[in-house]
């Protein structure tokens, strides 16, 4: 066992309407109360404020899922650090596989945002993957290594106590399909020896790593009795408090 905390996160994605929210939230809120993990909930933007008001004091952190790479200016449907700073947001997760795959989000954009996000203070969630075809021809580690790397590119040694990698194998998400728990923990050793050597061992001794991909009560506890495994990020099974907080109270 590492001296790291566990760090449970949900991604809402694209889901709820604020009563919808408001009622998740109050039941996290609730049910964690006490839990011995660290938490975050990350809500649409919509939402943030409503569920902002339902965090605030306890021991859910407030996150978001994405944030434009200028700090303001003419950038049509985009949300800035300065809006996200100022509904009281925590956490950015940032370089999600929705938005390197879906919406064609590169490592030099994701670095900016990653690089912005934390001069504005916020703790940052970067997202590393690989696809199945990456996988199945033996590239995960070397995909991982090149988003880590570059997602992390001019970020001072200072910074790093705040930033979190969440490792989400792409066809683990939304697919019902988990990895094995040694097959993730692999890749997180392997991640961490990245940051080790750009860091040094300190540093990556500190970070966290999340899992991220079908977790769910039944998987946690597996998947967390890892070395290398320091929380999960959450999707389907966060809209839920009932598959949620089984998960965030795992033992
Ligand atoms: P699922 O838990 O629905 O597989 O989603 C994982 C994820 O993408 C969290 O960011």
């Amino acid at each position: 066992m590492s001296a790291r905390p566990y760090y449970i996160a949900g991604n809402w994605k694209m889901h709820k309407t604020r009563p919808e929210a408001a009622e998740l939230a109050r039941a996290l809120a609730a049910a964690l109360k006490g839990g011995k993990h660290r938490y975050l909930a990350a809500p649409g933007f919509t939402l943030i404020e409503t569920v902002a008001s339902i965090v605030k004091g306890t021991n859910i952190r407030l996150g978001a899922q994405n944030c434009a790479p200028e700090e303001q200016g003419a950038h049509t449907g985009e949300v800035s650090v300065l809006q996200l700073k100022d509904l009281g947001v925590d956490t950015i997760i940032l370089g999600h596989s929705e938005r390197r795959h879906v919406y064609k989000e590169d490592d030099a954009l994701i670095n900016k945002k990653v690089k912005l996000a934390l001069a504005h203070g916020f703790e940052v969630i970067l997202c590393v993957g690989e696809l199945l075809e990456e996988r199945e021809s033996g590239r995960a580690e070397a995909v991982c290594e090149t988003q880590t790397v570059k997602g992390l590119e001019g970020v001072a040694a200072s910074d790093l106590g705040r930033v979190v990698i969440a490792y989400e194998p792409v066809w683990a998400i939304g697919t019902g399909k988990t990895a094995t728990p040694e097959d993730a923990d692999a890749i997180h050793a392997y991640i961490r020896k990245v940051v080790g050597r750009l860091y040094g061992e300190g540093a990556a001794e500190k970070i966290l790593i999340q899992y991220g991909g079908s977790v769910k009560p039944e998987n946690a506890a597996q998947l967390m009795a890892k070395e290398n495994i320091d929380g999960a990020l959450v999707g389907g099974a966060a809209l839920k408090a009932d598959s949620f907080v089984p998960i965030a109270m795992f033992s």
